[in-house]
């Protein structure tokens, strides 16, 4: 392993977790844009007198494995580090937890299968697909029972969304507190579904007039339903069994699961078996739990399905220090927005002060992430790094501040405010607040 490497690595190897603590940095001195943006200088990185170009590595003399050997690929074992990870004292138990997508190693917009954050109320459950029905009953002319096989009939769709937890960054409102985005926004994927419209499938058995709701279910030992109004069932909602060309991942819910484009994580129901027509919502006929958000004075907001417009700068981050000096540096995050495409993100250097124009990259899909750049010549300077998005409804991202004058500390769902990442001198990057 060379130097650069090496020291990857390590700052892998020492993500911290500073529990509990609080790096409220108000009032801090900030920067005032003195970090100059410009014409980069013509410096490359990387032609730094290494030698590595003129040694005899292994993987130039000795055959490697040939094909065949490795039948369902892998990631390079140098990438060994690009796992999801977990907070263990988050939740009481693995079963009903939460894990994280490493977003400070990921580039584009897909999230790949083996490292989209998982968030289980009762385990994964391990079906066998043929033994998997999917039924459908109440409020329709026909209740009928569909196989995985069945459901493959009707005409499919490839659609490209996020999925964000509604808890996502829910441990920041009261202030910095995890330190790698992997933590604070790792609650989110991005994948391409292959999946038939819930539409159709709804059409097929019938719906009576008076059919206003559904409550779908999950075939997992938690039993998770959740209510979801006939309007957005019939909008855009899929019943997928692909992500990104392969089977659904037992995580994701195989053999099939709900999407539900740009609302709440905890809608898109898993290991789909059972879909109920009704004319109201089912936490009004009995306790169905829900995420719910709680006021300052005590009320709670009721139905806040749509995610919230958001962004974040993915790299530098706590996890992804800059590791080269100044010069060149690739800013790079991901926004989205649950209302539709993401129009503009602006990102700044000095904690908010000034704002520039990032540039989008790769392709642009309604409720999915998209990706940006910022390419600045850095002077070495501390930087306070912050991203705004703004999406086609012109919704825009707001502070932590103003988030919370409005919403309080109380909850934990539903944070879509301004993250900031600290950047010293020596490149090492901290979860920071700046007000
Ligand atoms: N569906 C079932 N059946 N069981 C679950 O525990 N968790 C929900 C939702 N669907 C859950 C479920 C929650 S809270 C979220 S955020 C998403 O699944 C997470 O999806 P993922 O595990 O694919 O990331
Ligand atoms: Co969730």
């Amino acid at each position: 392993m060379n130097e650069k490497a090496k020291a990857k690595s390590m700052a892998n190897a020492q993500i911290q977790l500073n529990a509990g603590r609080r790096s409220f940095l108000k009032n801090s001195v900030l920067v005032g844009g003195a970090a100059a943006i410009g014409a980069i200088s013509a410096t490359p990185a990387s032609a730094s007198g290494e030698d590595v170009i003129l040694q005899k590595q292994d993987w130039r003399t000795d055959l490697g494995d040939g094909v065949g050997t490795r039948p369902y690929g892998t990631p390079s074992s140098h990438e060994a580090h690009v796992i999801r990870r977990n907070v263990e004292w988050l939740t009481a138990d693995p079963v009903s937890s939460v894990s994280f997508t490493p977003l400070h190693e990921l580039d584009g917009i897909i999230t790949p299968n083996g490292v989209c954050f998982e968030r289980h109320h009762g385990g994964i459950a391990e079906i066998d697909p043929a033994a998997h029905r999917l039924m459908i009953h109440g409020l329709v002319d026909t209740p009928l029972v569909f196989t995985l096989e069945d459901l493959k009939r009707f005409p499919r769709e490839n659609r490209v969304h996020f999925l964000e937890c509604a808890a996502n960054s829910g441990m920041e409102w009261r202030g910095a507190q995890l330190n790698g985005v992997q933590f604070t926004h790792g609650m989110i994927h991005n994948v391409m579904y292959t999946g038939v419209k819930l539409r159709d499938v709804l059409n097929e058995a019938g719906i009576k007039p008076t059919a206003k709701w559904l409550l779908v279910e999950g075939g997992d030992a938690s039993a998770m339903t959740r209510s979801i109004p006939m309007e957005k069932a019939l909008d855009d909602c899929l019943i997928a069994f692909k992500m990104n060309g392969e089977a659904l991942r037992p995580e994701q819910g195989y053999p099939m699961r709900l999407v539900v484009p740009g609302w709440e994580g905890n809608m898109w129901i898993k290991w789909l078996r059972r879909i109920e027509v009704g004319d109201m919502p089912w936490q009004q006929r009995e306790e169905t739990s829900k995420y719910t958000d709680l006021m300052p004075d005590g009320r709670a907001r009721r139905f806040t399905w749509q995610m919230d417009v958001k962004s974040v700068i993915t790299s530098p981050s706590p996890q992804a220090p800059v590791l080269h000096g100044k010069g060149r540096l690739v800013i790079s995050g991901l926004a989205w927005s649950g209302a539709g495409k993401v129009s503009r993100v602006d990102v700044s250097i000095d904690g908010g002060r000034n704002w520039q124009p990032a540039r989008i990259d790769g392709p642009s899909f309604t409720r999915s992430v998209h990706r940006f750049y910022l390419d600045i010549d850095w002077n070495g300077e501390p930087l306070y790094l912050q991203s705004r998005a703004i999406d086609e409804e012109n919704n825009v991202q707001p502070t932590k501040d103003a988030l919370r004058a409005v919403r309080g500390v109380n909850s934990i769902y539903h944070n879509n405010g301004i993250q900031t990442w600290y950047v010293a001198k020596d490149g090492v990057t901290e979860n920071v607040e700046v007000s």
